[in-house]
């Protein structure tokens, strides 16, 4: 699924760009060159970035609980 239209960025770029660590908003910018153009798919970008952040998030916590116990 597009969702760079303008800089011909697809959904499975972004998600693998962030699953191997650029995991900012700029630095997708400088990688990938999405929302670099109109910026319309900003906000899915960052929706994606959210998604990542609240998973590491998520995962740090279990990890620290596994220890706890
Ligand atoms: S759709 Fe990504 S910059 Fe325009």
């Amino acid at each position: 699924m597009y969702v760079c239209i303008c800089n011909d960025v697809k959904e499975k770029q972004i998600k693998a760009a962030i699953a191997s660590g650029v995991d900012t908003l700029d630095g997708l910018k400088n990688t990938l060159d999405v929302a670099t153009c109109c910026g319309c798919c900003e906000p899915m970008v960052n929706d994606y970035l959210d998604e990542h952040h609240t998973m590491m998030a998520d995962t740090a916590l279990i990890e620290q609980l596994a220890y706890a116990v």
